[in-house]
């Protein structure tokens, strides 16, 4: 982990209120981590969280929705303007251990933290389910992994009508990971679990310290209270209390 003072490549609007915004650093993140960032000058004080999306060679991508006003200034800024990196934080995907055919199910902004993952496993025993609401992004970016893609959206404007989690067949799957709205990850869990098939979910809490200090962060599991930022955001989908 370091903190770090780095400069925004490139920062654009790819839907409503969706940015893809690329940093240079000197860190080398994992699937599944994130950074705490802020502008350097602004009215906000605290950081925060948001997933690594892509990286490679020294280029760190950001996938993130304008929530409120910390999301709408990151939106705001310029290519050249100063960013600070906290991170990477969190304990990231252990994707080596992951066994046989893998579904990867991302909804909404929940596709971000996944595509860096897709990347790094084999494109052939791995296929990627995307819900949105509406309007899609991304898309591309994963199709271009290789791994098989499909798409679902509520009012049917891109790839089949309806919920993602209609598309999937859990038995073709050994290993099912999951971001995205709480609702459907719990829905996922509760299959995978009544199937027997591994499930790890990436999951978001409102956070303050991103380091494990302030306990702002916590979510029940069977092994007590868990910190989402240094236990997680990763965690076995058969240890969360839903
Ligand atoms: C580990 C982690 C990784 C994340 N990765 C991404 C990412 O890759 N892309 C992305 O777009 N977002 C990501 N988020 C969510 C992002 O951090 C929040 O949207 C952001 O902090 C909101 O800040 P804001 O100042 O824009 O909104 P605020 O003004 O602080 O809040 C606006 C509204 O959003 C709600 N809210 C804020 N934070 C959260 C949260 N964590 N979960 C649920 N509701 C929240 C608030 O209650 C409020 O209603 C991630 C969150 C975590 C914990
Ligand atoms: S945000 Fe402080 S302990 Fe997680």
């Amino acid at each position: 982990m370091r903190n770090e003072t780095t400069i925004i490549l490139n920062n654009s609007q790819v839907a409503d209120d969706i940015f893809r915004m690329t940093v240079k650093t000197k860190s080398i993140p994992q699937p599944g981590q994130f950074f705490m960032i802020k502008g350097l000058y602004g009215d906000y004080l605290l950081p925060r969280p948001i997933s690594v999306h892509d990286y490679d060679d020294g280029k760190l991508v950001f996938l993130y929705r304008v929530n409120g006003h910390g999301t709408k200034m990151f939106s705001e800024m310029k290519q050249e303007s100063a960013i600070q990196l906290l991170g990477p934080l969190g304990n990231g995907f252990d994707y080596e251990s992951f066994q046989g055919k893998t579904a990867i199910i991302g909804g909404g902004i929940g596709v971000a933290p996944l595509l860096y993952l897709v990347k790094k496993l084999d494109s052939k025993n791995t296929d990627v389910f995307l819900g949105f609401k509406d309007e899609v992004y991304a898309v591309d970016d994963f199709i271009r992994t290789g791994a098989t893609v499909k798409v679902a959206t509520e009012d049917g404007r891109a790839g089949e009508k309806g919920y993602v989690t209609d598309l999937i067949d859990y038995s073709k799957y050994k290993t099912v990971i999951t971001c995205g709205p709480e609702v459907m990850m719990k829905k996922i869990i509760k299959s995978c679990i009544e199937k027997k098939i591994n499930v790890l979910a990436s999951l978001e809490e409102r956070m303050a310290c991103g380091v494990g200090a302030c306990l702002g962060c916590v979510t029940k599991t069977i092994h007590g209270n868990k910190r989402v930022c240094k236990d997680g955001p990763i965690f076995d989908g058969r240890d969360l209390i839903i």
